[in-house]
């Protein structure tokens, strides 16, 4: 047998269903049952009454899936498959930064861990953050993390003054603005397109600025032929697949080399996703009392969300 044989005798054999991020290899996406941004994978294991969700993403995505349905076993095909943004934002300093502050209400970026998503009000994804935050009371303080880029983006969107945690996604950072300008010079068509985690620097050059999967739609929508893509590289494969007769180029870093990938979530594989099916582990485990303190802000966005 062949791994993709492999990989789905495996998933009858636990009744599993198979998602994946779009920054994932594109073979693991064209396998995956349902392709989405964060928001999208988190409705989705909600409602999904598959035995077994194995999350081919990073580990906040399969920690949210587990909080969403957690009679569900959920597995990751590798546990160190973290996130920048959830590293940089550990629960004792975030407790001290919050005390500081006069009874903050906290929105918590979806990249981040259940502990913080526990010192929360409310989670949000890139997809809905600015109604997230539109929602919350003008009185109220808002102290938002931990992305500094996108907490900047919202500020100046949405027009709410935000304290900011300061940290960034090291994906995201590495565009390179004198970089993209010869780039746009030698494509002079393309329309630039960039996801808010990015500098203000690289967006202030951005035609249309959105989640993974707003970008998607926005390339499917657009006149335009071409495209200068300034986020992850893994997202160029669904937007190949839905205009094949258009050209996506990936955003330059510092070299000039247009590399842009996560290596967290590269470190998934379908040979680790075969044998995390086979074994039945890493499996994310959680303690019923982290379920429940980190589910309430994640449900209050998947309602907002929904209304
Ligand atoms: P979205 O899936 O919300 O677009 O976020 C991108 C990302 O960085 C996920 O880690
Ligand atoms: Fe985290 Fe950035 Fe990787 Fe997304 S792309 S998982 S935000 S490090």
């Amino acid at each position: 047998m062949n791994i993709l044989e492999k990989i789905s005798t495996e998933k009858s054999r636990l009744g599993a269903t198979i998602l994946s991020h779009y920054y994932q290899e594109g073979a693991i996406q064209d396998l995956a049952d349902f392709v989405g941004d964060s928001l999208a994978m988190a409705q989705f294991c909600e409602k999904t009454d598959a035995e077994v969700i194995v999350v081919c993403g990073v580990r906040f995505m399969a920690e949210t899936a587990k909080t969403l349905n957690p009679t569900r076993k959920v597995l990751l095909p590798d546990l160190e498959a973290g996130c920048s943004l959830a590293d940089s934002c550990q629960p004792a300093p975030f407790q001290n930064f919050k005390n500081k502050l006069n009874d903050p209400y906290v929105v918590m970026y979806i990249n981040s861990s259940p502990e913080i998503k526990a010192l929360s009000d409310v989670v949000c994804t890139s997809s809905n953050a600015e109604k997230i935050i539109r929602s919350i009371p003008q009185e109220r303080q808002i102290l938002f993390g931990p992305d500094r880029h996108l907490g900047r983006y919202l500020i100046e969107k949405t027009g709410r003054d935000m304290v900011l945690w300061q940290g960034v996604c090291i994906v995201h950072e590495t565009f390179n603005e004198k970089n993209l300008l010869k780039l746009k010079a030698t494509h002079p068509e393309s329309q630039i397109i960039a996801h808010p985690e990015c500098e203000a620097n690289i967006l202030r050059h951005a035609d249309f600025i959105g989640s993974t999967s707003k970008l998607l739609q926005f390339t499917q929508d657009s006149d335009a032929r071409s495209f200068i893509v300034l986020t992850e590289a893994g997202i160029m494969h669904q937007m190949a697949k839905a205009s094949p007769n258009k050209e996506f180029i990936p955003g330059p870093d510092d070299s000039g080399c247009n590399c842009a990938e996560c290596p967290y979530m590269r470190l998934n594989t379908l040979e680790k996703l075969y044998l995390c099916m086979k074994e039945e582990s890493p499996e994310i485990e959680m303690s019923p009392e982290l379920i429940t303190a980190s589910g309430l802000p994640l449900k209050r966005m998947m309602e907002i969300s929904a209304a």
